[in-house]
C-alpha cells in the first residue's frame, strides 16, 4: 500500500491517453464497493459510464489501474475525502424547480393542508418537510415557493421546516447558494417566477424569502448512523432516487425513512417509481393523479 499513499502527493495533471481500462474483476469490485457505500447500484450497461467518469480521477491520483483505486478508496488515509469525489463523479443529477406537476399538486391541495389541520391548534403548527436526494435544490425550494403562494396564506400560524440532503457535496454547495439557469426554471409557473426570482442577465437568483426556508445537509440515505439524526418529519421525498438503488438497498432505505416519519406521515417517491415489492409498511394513498404512502 505504500505506493498509492505516496502517490497522494502526485495529483498530477497527467492527461496522456493512459492504457488505464476497467477490467471484468475491476468492474465487479468496484460495483460491489459503490453498492455497500452509497445504495447505488451499477448493471453490466452502466459499466461504459463508471469507467469513462472514473478513468480521469485514476489518473489524476497517478494511479496506474482501477486495482489501484479500488485499494486508494479502501485504505488510503485520505479515502473520505477520495469517497466525496467518487459521490461527486458517479451520481446523477438531474433535477428541475416544479418537476412532476401532478405530484405537486396533490401536496399543495391534499397532503400539506391535511397535515396541517391534523396537528393540535396551540400556539404555532409546526410542519417539517425532507427533501432526501435533493441534488442542487431546486426540488425543497420548489415546495417552499408552493408553501409562501399557497399553505401560508390559508394556515398563517404554520411554520414550516424544510431539510434537503444529498450525499454528494457539490451539488449542496450549488443549492445553498441559489442561483439557476434556464433549464431550471423552465416549468416555473410565470406568478412563482415573477415573485420568488431576480433576473440578472440569463440567471435567476432565488429571494431570500425562499431560501430562508431551507436547510441543506450532507446525508447518505445508507448511512443508519447519519439516519438516527433525521426524525419527526411530516413529509419525505424521494423523487427520483430509488431508481439508482439496488432491491436491498431500496428496502433499507424505505424502511430507515418510516422510521423518520411522524405517524399520520407522508412519503412521496418519484412519478415512475413504486413501493411495490419494497415494503407493507405504508398504506397507499391515491389521489386524482399522484400516489403517495403514509404511515399510519
Ligand atoms: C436524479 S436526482 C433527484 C433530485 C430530486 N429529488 C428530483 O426528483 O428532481 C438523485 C439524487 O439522489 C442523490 N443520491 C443518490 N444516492 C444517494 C444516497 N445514498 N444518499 C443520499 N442521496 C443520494 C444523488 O446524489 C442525486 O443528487
Amino acid at each position: 500500500m505504500r505506493k498509492l499513499f505516496v502517490m497522494t502527493s502526485q495529483f498530477t495533471n497527467r492527461t496522456s491517453s493512459s492504457d488505464v481500462v476497467l477490467r471484468d474483476d475491476e468492474f465487479f469490485e468496484l460495483r460491489g464497493f459503490i453498492l455497500r457505500v452509497s445504495g447505488i447500484f451499477f448493471p453490466d450497461s452502466k459499466r461504459y459510464f463508471i469507467e469513462s467518469r472514473l478513468k480521469k480521477r485514476v489518473e489524476q491520483l497517478g494511479l496506474s489501474s482501477f486495482r489501484e483505486y479500488i485499494d486508494f478508496l479502501r485504505f488510503s488515509p485520505y479515502r473520505g475525502k477520495e469517497l466525496d469525489i467518487l459521490f461527486g463523479l458517479i451520481t446523477v443529477n438531474e433535477t428541475y424547480f416544479f418537476r412532476d406537476e401532478l405530484q405537486l399538486k396533490a401536496i399543495e391541495e391534499n397532503i400539506l393542508p391535511e397535515l396541517i389541520n391534523s396537528k393540535p391548534r396551540n400556539g404555532f403548527r409546526r410542519l417539517r418537510i425532507w427533501s432526501a436526494g435533493c441534488s442542487t435544490g431546486e426540488e425543497p425550494y420548489t415546495i417552499a415557493m408552493i408553501f409562501l403562494e399557497k399553505i401560508q396564506p390559508k394556515f398563517p400560524d404554520v411554520v414550516v421546516e424544510i431539510i434537503g440532503t444529498d450525499i454528494n457535496g457539490s451539488v449542496l454547495e450549488v443549492a445553498k447558494i441559489g442561483v439557476y439557469g434556464n433549464y431550471s426554471v423552465r416549468f416555473v409557473p410565470e406568478n412563482y417566477l415573477s415573485r420568488f426570482f431576480e433576473i440578472k442577465g440569463d440567471k435567476f437568483y432565488l429571494r431570500d424569502e425562499v431560501k430562508r426556508l431551507v436547510r441543506f445537509e450532507r446525508v447518505n440515505l445508507v448511512d443508519k448512523f447519519q439516519m438516527l439524526g433525521m426524525k419527526g418529519f411530516d413529509l419525505v421525498l424521494l423523487r427520483n432516487v430509488l431508481i439508482y438503488f439496488d432491491e436491498g438497498a431500496r428496502r433499507e432505505v424505505v424502511s430507515l425513512i418510516y422510521d423518520s416519519l411522524n405517524r399520520g406521515g407522508y412519503l412521496m417517491v418519484g412519478y415512475s417509481e413504486s413501493l411495490r415489492n419494497v415494503t407493507k409498511a405504508f398504506k397507499v394513498v391515491y389521489f386524482e393523479k399522484a400516489v403517495a404512502y403514509k404511515k399510519e
